[in-house]
């Protein structure tokens, strides 16, 4: 089709083709995809042109709750799986992690704009009326194990708050519950004293809460001096804000990775963790590591509002390559898998830095970026890597020069 013709509709109707060719013709340069993944894709979002992909990589086991799990983790960070993967093995080797997700349920807002005249003692008496027009009415939610579980009420002058608690059984929830919530705000501008629903919208406010624990043998971490430095790192992250919020991005390495192989809402779990890491008043670490008994004890709890169905989980084949890894796994289990890989992150990065430095590890496998950029064949992109890694010369300059040097010696 002509630009100028797909021109009379709106970006969005146009087709990705058409999209791709007017950005080509001014000078984009777009990287080549197949038509067919291309249509795929196009049916999943907005404006689509083309997509940008991330390595899959897996932890080839990690206990929880006695169960053995490969866990998918989509990341481009070199040393995100490899840290997991160093944890988990130490974890295995001590039983693996105890984990439970208390799956309670999402919550939603409804704020009402209310007359003079409203009577919010009257008006909550209502409430176990609204739940059940709201299960009947979404019946479907219901067979699978879902449904509206409580609703509460406050007043702010003339503005209702609803808090509107809804068991999204196997999924996410955020679809149907948006749905229940407009669906309820609706019902609620009927009644005389309620002038208007202002907004009916889930809330990303932390729930969903999912805690791993893990009990490492001293022997296991590298000894007591060790166990204890670890302990001391996370007893300095319980109060020092700038420790605090490092120790968090190590833990949502971990579950962000499992999140994206799943095609879980990062976005969603992300926002409710920054609040949940600030419950009382003063950011603090996600993560505890304390010697109890002789051994080394890490615990986390994070809200996981997350699903293994619904969304987009069931279009998309990257995300069902993840399932089949995971097996037929519940969405609490899930849970607790994500939940674990995070506090795996954690240990393994607390344990690089209490030994021989985070920057050790990390340049090693980020030197397979510098050399992936090179303009050389892969042997002797293999020589460069090794040249890299045993120099410890981690610079783009490095590189080149090393580069330069082999091929002067094959001359
Ligand atoms: C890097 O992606 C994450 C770490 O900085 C986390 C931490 O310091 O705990 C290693």
């Amino acid at each position: 089709m002509k630009l100028e013709e797909s021109s009379k509709k709106k970006f969005y109707q146009w087709l990705p083709e058409e999209r791709r060719a007017f950005l080509t013709e001014k000078g984009i340069k777009l990287s080549e995809i197949e038509s067919e993944t291309l249509e795929r894709l196009d049916k999943l979002s907005e404006n689509v042109i083309g997509q940008v992909r991330l390595p899959l990589g897996v932890l080839p086991k990690l206990i929880v709750n006695g169960k053995d799990y490969q866990v998918p983790m989509a990341v481009e960070e070199p040393s995100v799986v490899a840290a997991a993967n160093h944890a988990a093995k130490i974890f295995n080797q001590n039983g693996g992690a105890v984990a439970d997700s208390r799956r309670n349920g999402i919550y939603g807002q409804i704020v009402l704009e209310v007359t003079d005249n409203f009577d919010l003692t009257k008006f909550t008496t209502e409430f176990p009326q609204l739940i059940s027009l709201a299960n009947k009415k979404f019946v479907s939610l219901v067979k699978h194990g879902g449904g509206v579980r409580k609703i509460e009420a406050s007043q702010k002058e003339n503005l209702v708050f609803l808090r509107v608690l809804v068991d999204p059984a196997e999924a996410m929830g955020a679809n149907k519950t948006n749905a229940i919530l407009e669906f309820l705000g609706n019902e609620l501008e009927k009644q005389p004293d309620i002038e208007q629903t202002l907004y009916a919208i889930l809330s990303n406010y932390p729930t969903q809460l999912t805690s791993a624990k893990v009990s490492l043998s001293i022997d296991s971490v590298g000894g007591l001096k060790v166990a204890k430095k670890i302990a001391l790192l996370s007893k300095i992250g319980q109060t020092d804000i700038y420790r605090a919020v490092t120790n968090n991005k190590g833990i949502m390495n971990g579950i962000d990775s499992v999140l994206v192989a799943t095609g879980n809402d990062y976005r969603g779990v992300e926002a409710a963790t920054a609040v949940w890491a600030n419950k009382n008043g003063a950011y603090t670490s996600l993560s505890k590591w304390k010697i109890e008994e002789d051994r080394l004890v890490g615990t986390v709890t994070v809200p996981l509002a997350i699903g293994v169905v619904g969304g987009s989980i069931k279009a998309r084949r990257d995300v069902q390559q993840s399932f089949s890894l995971l097996g037929n796994i519940s969405a609490k289990q899930l849970a607790e898998v994500i939940a674990t890989t995070g506090l795996a992150n954690n240990f393994s990065a607390l344990l690089a830095i209490s030994t021989k430095g985070i920057q050790a590890g990390h340049m090693k496998l980020q030197a397979r970026n510098l050399v992936a950029t090179l303009k050389a064949s892969e042997g002797e992109k293999a020589i460069v890597l090794k040249k890299l890694q045993e120099s410890k010369k981690y610079t783009q300059e490095a590189a080149f020069e090393f580069l330069s040097e082999i091929r002067k010696d094959q001359k």
